[in-house]
């Protein structure tokens, strides 16, 4: 598995199913697992939001995510930590042209494409072109590892 600390922000990026790769916004390299023998991949700028919804359940290691940021799974979700030990969970397609997020601040989920912010506690849209909120997953933690719960 691949992983990029701060990595260049591509936009339009196309992801195989057998070569995940995980961004990190910020803290050392870890490792994530999506359950299940598939996840909904989408090529990049696709504006259909339920063929682009994460379906799988996932497990990462709650260290995986920084506190005061986040971390991008790409083409399934993005995980976030405004508070330590308070995690929430978003599917990682922006929702305006279906680009994935890449970075994530104290306070938004950015898309690199054109710059829609989101909320990290409730994925709402901060500032557009976006419309429509980053939808919400159910992320639990149990000793030490983060479960997103899949639709
Ligand atoms: S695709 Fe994300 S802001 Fe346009």
């Amino acid at each position: 598995m691949e992983t990029r600390p701060n990595g260049p922000e591509t936009a339009g990026t196309t992801a195989h199913p057998n070569r995940r790769r995980v961004m990190r916004t910020a803290g050392a390299a870890g490792t994530v697992a999506v359950i299940g023998s598939s996840v909904a991949f989408t090529s990049a700028c696709s504006s259909d939001e339920e063929e682009s919804a994460p379906t799988k359940d996932a497990n990462l290691p709650s260290s995986d995510v920084p506190v005061g940021s986040g971390t991008v799974i790409e083409d399934t979700y993005v995980v976030t930590q405004p508070k330590e030990g308070e995690f929430f969970a978003f599917s990682s397609v922006c929702t305006h042209q279906g680009c994935q997020v890449k970075r994530v601040t104290e306070e938004a989920i950015i898309c690199p494409c054109h710059s829609s912010n989101f909320s990290v506690t409730t994925g709402e849209v901060l500032s557009g072109p976006a419309e429509e909120p980053l939808p919400q997953y159910e992320v639990t933690e149990t000793g030490g590892t983060l479960t997103i719960k899949g639709r």
